[in-house]
């Protein structure tokens, strides 16, 4: 499968569920031929899996108000969980962020820039394995679709003054609104720190 199209599809599942059957730890010994960025990919497919179906399964058994509770206490907790299974470290940044320990760093604003510049010209956008001292980190985009608008989409618009107000008692420095359907909302980092693992 192309990359192109491999990714493609991990957007597209954002809201489909991860297969409960391969838990516990996975490397690049299970697969050896799977490269160092697909497998970071794998990671941050699984893990949008777990998110969006908890996320789906919050929101449509006590509605989007209590989803929100959900997003602010299960959603780190849960991406370290992931990252327990997976012998990596996962995290979701934005320049635009909700929570401050989601703040892009330098480096990750520069492959968030650089991947809106893409867009604007129309391109795809590609993720990007950087080489450390360990092993490697992957970048994978995180695109907003329809069902993302109620919390992150425009005020008064899209979200509900009365959520929103709950969404800045949690976040008060909240700057993760005003998105359109379409549009880069953050990356995954997924730092692979077992790189005698990697088959190339
Ligand atoms: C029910 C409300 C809700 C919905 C729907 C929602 N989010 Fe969020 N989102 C949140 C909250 C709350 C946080 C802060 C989570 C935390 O504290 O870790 C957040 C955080 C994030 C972050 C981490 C960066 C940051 O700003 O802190 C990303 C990326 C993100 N959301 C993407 C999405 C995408 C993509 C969708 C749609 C597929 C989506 N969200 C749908 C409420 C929501």
């Amino acid at each position: 499968m192309k990359r192109s199209t491999a990714f493609i599809i991990l957007i597209g599942l954002f809201f489909i569920s991860c297969h409960q059957g391969d838990k516990g730890k996975n490397n690049f010994n299970s697969s050896p031929e799977i490269t160092p960025l697909e497998f970071g990919n794998n990671i941050a497919l699984k893990t949008m899996g777990i998110l969006g179906k908890n996320l789906m399964h919050a929101i449509n058994s006590e509605g989007t108000e209590q989803a929100i509770s959900f997003c602010s206490s299960r959603a780190i907790p849960l991406t370290d969980s992931m990252a327990l299974s997976f012998d990596a470290k996962i995290k979701r940044v934005s320049d635009r962020n909700r929570n401050p320990n989601n703040k892009a760093s330098t480096v990750e604003l520069d492959y968030i820039n650089n991947s809106k510049e893409a867009i604007s010209k129309g391109q795809t956008i590609k993720p990007k394995l950087i080489t450390t001292e360990n092993g490697y980190i992957g970048y994978y985009p995180i695109m907003t679709n329809g069902l993302c608008l109620k919390c992150h989409g425009q005020l008064n618009k899209d979200i509900a003054a009365d959520l929103y107000s709950k969404i800045k008692q949690l976040y008060p420095q909240d700057s993760a609104i005003g998105y359109k359907e379409g549009e880069l909302r953050g990356i995954w980092v997924i730092e692979m720190n077992n790189g005698k693992n990697i088959v190339n």
